[in-house]
């Protein structure tokens, strides 16, 4: 088996309600934060964290998906033309970046069973899992801080952050110890359970997992073990807590800011920190937020 994560698994089948209308048509991990699909973000991330192959689990109605990592000779030699070669080698960075590979889930049968549909393409190897809706602003890559938990451990590992009670119930939650490791501060947990969606009062902890893991290939064996869970589906959660009756897993209070671009507030969240924080626009844009009078 070998040791190194090299691949990074995209569930991108899911319908997207929560950001209709705008999903009824496109895809919401092409909708754009600034000037970049979301699932561009992840993807950047997988790769600025070490994962050279992608592999995206898509549905019906997702084809732009595969559209915008493909070559576009139309519009290539379009900009080649005019001479506009800051967006030609903006153009071609999409599609060199890595190599990507789709399999369909033809049913939104639940986040594990979309994990499940990559098993063939995974193989017997660890892996990380990225879901698009969370965009993470951090120094280090969120899915390196993963791994370099991993290469440690050699477990699977869970990102981790703290969430107020009234919203833990959108996630799935961790009860967990910390673990003394002066590499990663106070941040790192061993889990001892996993609830996906609890009632608030049932939740063990506010410690929620987002969508980041490093998975070691058995989640395949436990997600085929589980039954459909929380809201009817076959939930990664569940075959996480499946996992810890024979092996254990950590957890990672990732450093950085996450963003829950799958939801209209977050979303705006992002577009604005992310548009600040950029050097071609930022300045204007404060200017401008700062002329408003609200
Ligand atoms: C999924 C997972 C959940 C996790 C969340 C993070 O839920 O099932 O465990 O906490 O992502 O964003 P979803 O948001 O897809 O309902």
């Amino acid at each position: 088996m070998s040791s190194k994560v090299r691949k990074a698994v995209f569930p991108a089948a899911g319908l997207g309600t929560r950001f209709l209308p705008a999903t009824k048509s496109v895809p919401k991990e092409m909708l754009p934060v600034v000037d970049k699909p979301l699932i561009q973000y992840g993807i950047e991330e997988a790769i600025e964290s070490g994962v050279e192959d992608i592999i995206i689990v898509t549905g019906r109605g997702k084809s732009s998906i595969e559209d915008h990592f493909d070559k576009s000779f139309e519009l290539e030699h379009l900009l080649e033309s005019k001479k506009k070669s800051d967006m030609l080698a903006m153009v071609r960075k999409i599609s060199d970046m890595s190599d990507v590979s789709y399999i369909r889930q033809k049913e939104a049968l639940g986040l594990g069973h979309a994990v499940l549909r990559a098993k063939d393409l995974v193989g017997d190897e660890p892996f990380a899992v990225l879901l698009s809706d969370d965009v993470i602003a951090s120094q280090t890559p969120c899915v390196r801080q993963l791994v370099d938990v991993y290469e440690q451990y050699n477990a699977t590992v869970l990102a981790l952050m703290e969430v107020p009670r009234d919203q833990i119930s959108a996630y799935g939650v961790v009860d967990a110890e910390p673990v003394k490791d002066a590499r990663f501060g106070d941040r790192l947990f061993k889990i001892r359970n996993t609830v996906e969606k609890p009632k608030a009062e049932d939740a063990p902890s506010n410690l929620a997992i987002i969508g980041r893991y490093v998975l070691t290939p058995d989640i395949f064996r436990c997600i085929e073990s589980i039954e459909p869970g929380s809201g009817g589906e076959i939930q990664l959660t569940d075959g996480l807590k499946h996992m810890l009756k024979t092996r254990p897993i950590y957890g990672l209070k990732f450093e950085g800011t996450r963003y829950d671009a799958g939801d209209k507030f977050g979303f705006l969240k992002a577009t604005v920190e992310l548009a600040l924080g950029r050097k071609d626009l930022g300045p204007a844009f404060r200017e401008y937020l700062k002329s408003l009078s609200l």
